[in-house]
């Protein structure tokens, strides 16, 4: 009765949202912006280019930069994302996650993976998960950066799932926002996500037993 579940990458499925904050604030700090872990959540699960945005504009800098030298800025970040991901193994899988993915599979229920992140399939190579999922939706596949559902919509149409009949699970707002959008059934991982259909902490509170009645209950109300 499940068609799919549909798993964010980063700040899901490993710790990578940690360090893309912190890539962040190193490069706003060369530009005399400061940004928080409370602004940070804005930047969850949105694209690079359109994060640099929005920290342009909290430094009351949007207009000071021309494509090209916003172009560099963001590939510096990236260079200081990727030396985090270097260190990067299967022990930095999160808890719960390898055994929430094996309780689906083993009822037969695909899985796909929805990230805007042009570094998904290096994260999921370090992990050793690049060949877990039934389908990888990453930056080359989609043209809008979630809250858009295309990102969401793209990953069930391949997994030939209905997504009122599917799960996505999202650790950012702009992630459930967009799970929302595609209709599909959003659980939250945080303790913020007010829009979520059902939210747990941390991912080791992901429990398939308990998603499911979740999701069950949810169904029996659309
Ligand atoms: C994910 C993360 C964002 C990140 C985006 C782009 O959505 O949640 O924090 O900005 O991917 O990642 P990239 O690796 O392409 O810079
Ligand atoms: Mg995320």
């Amino acid at each position: 009765f499940i068609d799919a579940v549909v798993f964010d990458l980063d700040g899901v499925i490993t710790d990578t949202a940690h360090y893309h904050f912190l890539a962040w604030r190193e490069m706003a700090r060369e530009m005399n912006i400061e940004i928080d872990e409370v602004f940070n959540e804005r930047l969850k699960g949105v694209s690079r280019m359109a994060s640099l945005e929005l920290i342009l504009e909290e430094g009351n800098r949007q207009n000071d930069f021309t494509l090209h030298e916003k172009e560099t800025m963001a590939e510096k970040k990236n260079q200081h994302y990727c030396q985090f991901l270097n260190h990067l193994t299967p022990q930095d899988i999160l808890p719960g996650i390898v055994e929430l993915i094996s309780a689906i599979k083993s009822e037969g229920v695909p899985i796909g993976l929805a990230s805007v992140s042009k570094n998904a399939l290096t994260v999921l190579r370090a992990l050793q998960l690049d060949n877990t999922f039934d389908y990888i939706v990453d930056a080359s596949k989609v043209k809008k950066t979630k809250p858009d559902p295309e990102i969401f919509l793209t990953a069930c149409n391949r997994l030939e799932a209905d997504p009122e009949r599917s799960i996505g699970i999202e650790d950012a707002a702009a992630g459930i926002d967009s799970i929302k959008a595609s209709k599909m059934f959003a659980v939250g991982v945080g303790n913020t996500l007010y829009k979520s259909d059902y939210q747990v902490a941390a991912t080791k509170g992901l429990k398939w037993e308990n998603i499911k009645s979740e999701y069950q209950t949810w169904r029996n109300m659309q």
